[in-house]
C-alpha cells in the first residue's frame, strides 16, 4: 500500500458540503502552513455566504455552490481532489479514492453527509430529493404528473407539498399531525389552512438564487441549470452530490400537468405498506389491493391504513441515512442507532485521528438539556467549524471546550411562507409529562408556543413575525423562574421585553 501513496497531508477532509468546507476554512486559517486536502466527489463545493448572527444563538446565512478554485485561491496550502473516497485504512492512516490514488493523513475529518432513505430501490417510480440532479429529475417527472404521493413528515415533505402546483398531492404522514419533526399538533392546525389557500405571489425575489429556470417550449418540460457554472458530471458518482439546503426549491418551478392550483389530501398515521406497478396490480389476485382511486396509473401505493392510491410517482422524504459505507470496511467505527459515526465532544470518532462532522455523524456526547441534534444546514456548519477548531487545537496542543452553539438548539426557517423560529426543546422532546405548554395563536398571523418545565422556559416555537425570539432565547438561556408571570407571559398587550429588562 505505502508504495502507492501519492502524497501526504497534515489533514484531509472528505466532503465538499457545508460541514467539510467550513472545516477546511477553519483549519486553513488556524494552521496556515499545514498541507490540507479536501477530497470531494462533487465538482462543486458548498460555501456559506452572508453569514449573520441574528441573536446569541440564531444564525442566518446563504449557501452558494462554488467552484473549488475559489477555496484554493483563498488558501494556497489547500489542495482540492475531485474523486470519491472508496476505502479508508485507519491503522495505516491512508485513504484510497475511486480514481486509484492513495493519500496519507495525520488527521482526517469525514464530512460525507447523508442521503435520503428510499422506500424501495425502484428508481423509476420512487424519487428521493437530495441534490441538484435529483431535484431536476423530480421537476421533470412532475411536469407530466397528475397525482403524486409524498411520504414523510419532515421539513422536505413540508416544503414540497406546499410548493407543488398543478398536481394532486396525497401526503402520507406517520404521525397524527403534519410536520411532526418540527411541530406539534397545534402548530400543524395553524398551518393546514395555508395548504388550502392560494399561494401569495412571490413579491420578494429569491434571496439565494442558485438556479435559473428556462422555458424550453410552453407546456414542455422545464429545464434548469445551475447559475454558477454548468455542472460537470465527470467527477465521481452522482449519488454522492451535496445535499441541497434551505430554499432548494426556490426558482425551480414545481408544476404538474394539471392547470388547477394546489390540491393536497393528508393521510394521517400511516406508512407505505407496499408499492405496485400497474402490471402487478392487474395480475394481483387479491381483492384487498383494489385501488381507492379511478383510472389506471403507472404505480400504486398501498398504505398501512388500508387505502391504495394510484399515482404517477412517489416522493420518498422519510429522513436520511448517513453516508458511512466507504469508510467502514476493515475499520472499527462505533455507529449510532441512526447509522451515523459516533462523535465525542471533540468531534472525534472511535478511530484514532479520525473526526467527523455534519449529517454523517451522530453527536454522542452528553448533550446540554436544551440541545438536540437535527440534520440541518446550521448544525452542519457549526459542527464543521468546531471540528476544524478541534483538529487545529490538537495539532497545536491547545485545549478547547465544547462550543457555546451546542448549548441551545436553535433553527430559523420558513414554512408555508411563514417565518419559523425553533428554540430548545421546542417540541418538549424527552421531557415526558414533566412540562407545561403556553400557546397563543392568531389565525393566519402567528402561532407562539412556550414549553415550561418547573416554571422555567425550556423551548419555544414561533411562527410568523412574533418578534419574540431574542427575549425568549434569553429567558431560556438564563433559566429564570417564570412561575409568577403565568399566562401573562404570552399576553399580547404586554410588552414582554420591558418586563425582563
Ligand atoms: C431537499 C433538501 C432540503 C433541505 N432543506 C433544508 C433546510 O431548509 N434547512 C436546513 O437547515 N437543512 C435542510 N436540509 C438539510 C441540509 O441540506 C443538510 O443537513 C446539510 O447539507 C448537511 O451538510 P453536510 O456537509 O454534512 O453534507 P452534504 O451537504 O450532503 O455534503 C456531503 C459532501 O460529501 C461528498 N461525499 C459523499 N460521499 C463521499 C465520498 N465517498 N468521497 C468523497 N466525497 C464524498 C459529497 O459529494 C458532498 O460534497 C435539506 C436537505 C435536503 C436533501
Ligand atoms: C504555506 O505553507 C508554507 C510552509 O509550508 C508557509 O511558509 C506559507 O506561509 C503558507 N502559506 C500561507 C498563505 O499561509
Amino acid at each position: 500500500m505505502a508504495d502507492k501513496t501519492q502524497k501526504s497531508f497534515k489533514c484531509i477532509i472528505v466532503g465538499g458540503g457545508i460541514a467539510g468546507v467550513t472545516c477546511v476554512e477553519q483549519l486553513s486559517c488556524r494552521l496556515s502552513s499545514a498541507d490540507v486536502a479536501l477530497i470531494t466527489a462533487d465538482a462543486h463545493i458548498k460555501a456559506v455566504t452572508n453569514y449573520k448572527q441574528v441573536t446569541k444563538v440564531l444564525e442566518e446565512f446563504n449557501v452558494e455552490e462554488q467552484s473549488s478554485s475559489v477555496l484554493e485561491e483563498k488558501f494556497p496550502n489547500l489542495t482540492v481532489i475531485h474523486s470519491a473516497v472508496k476505502a479508508l485504512h485507519t491503522q495505516s492512516h491512508l485513504v484510497e479514492t475511486a480514481d486509484g490514488q492513495v493519500f496519507a493523513y495525520e488527521k482526517l475529518c469525514i464530512c460525507s453527509g447523508a442521503r435520503p432513505k428510499l422506500l424501495t430501490q425502484d428508481k423509476q417510480y420512487v424519487l428521493g430529493i437530495r441534490d441538484t440532479d435529483s431535484a431536476q429529475e423530480f421537476q421533470k417527472q412532475l411536469s407530466k404528473a397528475r397525482r403524486i404521493v409524498v411520504v414523510g413528515n419532515g421539513g422536505i415533505a413540508l416544503e414540497l407539498v406546499y410548493e407543488v402546483e398543478g398536481c394532486e398531492v396525497i401526503w402520507a404522514v406517520k404521525d397524527n399531525a403534519i410536520g411532526n419533526t418540527f411541530f406539534d399538533a397545534g402548530a400543524a392546525q395553524f398551518l393546514i389552512p395555508m395548504l388550502e389557500a392560494d399561494k401569495p405571489e412571490r413579491d420578494t425575489p429569491c434571496k439565494r438564487p442558485r438556479y435559473t429556470t428556462q422555458d424550453a417550449k410552453p407546456g414542455a418540460a422545464q429545464t434548469f441549470t445551475a447559475d454558477r457554472n454548468t455542472r460537470g458530471r465527470s467527477c465521481g458518482p452522482t449519488e454522492s452530490g451535496s445535499a441541497l439546503g434551505p430554499d432548494w426549491h426556490e426558482g425551480i418551478v414545481l408544476k404538474g400537468a394539471e392547470r388547477a392550483s394546489r390540491r393536497v389530501s393528508v393521510e394521517y398515521q400511516c406508512e407505505v405498506e407496499k408499492i405496485f406497478t400497474s402490471e402487478e396490480m392487474l395480475n394481483s389476485p387479491s381483492q384487498t389491493n383494489r385501488p381507492d382511486t379511478e383510472g389506471t396509473w403507472p404505480v400504486y401505493v398501498q398504505l398501512t391504513n388500508g387505502k391504495t392510491y394510484g399515482c404517477d410517482f412517489v416522493v420518498s422524504a422519510t429522513g436520511v441515512t448517513p453516508n458511512t459505507e466507504p469508510f467502514l470496511q476493515g475499520n472499527n467505527f462505533a455507529l449510532a442507532d441512526d447509522g451515523g459515526l459516533q462523535v465525542d465532544d471533540h468531534m472525534m470518532t472511535s478511530e484514532p485521528d479520525v473526526y467527523a462532522a455534519g449529517d454523517v455523524c451522530t453527536a454522542c456526547w452528553e448533550h446540554s438539556p436544551l440541545w438536540q441534534q437535527m440534520r440541518l444546514w446550521t448544525q452542519a456548519r457549526q459542527m464543521g467549524w468546531y471540528a476544524g477548531r478541534c483538529m487545529a487545537a490538537r495539532v497545536l496542543s491547545e485545549t478547547i471546550e465544547l462550543d457555546f452553539c451546542f448549548e441551545l438548539f436553535s433553527h430559523i426557517t420558513t414554512f408555508f411562507n411563514y417565518k419559523v423560529v425553533l428554540l430548545g426543546k421546542f417540541n418538549a422532546q424527552g421531557l415526558g409529562a414533566d412540562h407545561e405548554l403556553l400557546i397563543r395563536c392568531t389565525k393566519g398571523q402567528e402561532y407562539v408556543k412556550v414549553v415550561l418545565r418547573g416554571g422555567r422556559m425550556v423551548g419555544a416555537v414561533l411562527i410568523g413575525e412574533t418578534d419574540l425570539e431574542e427575549t425568549f432565547e434569553n429567558l431560556i438561556l438564563n433559566q429564570m423562574d417564570l412561575t409568577l408571570y403565568g399566562e401573562e407571559l404570552l399576553n399580547p398587550n404586554i410588552d414582554i421585553e420591558d418586563y425582563f429588562d
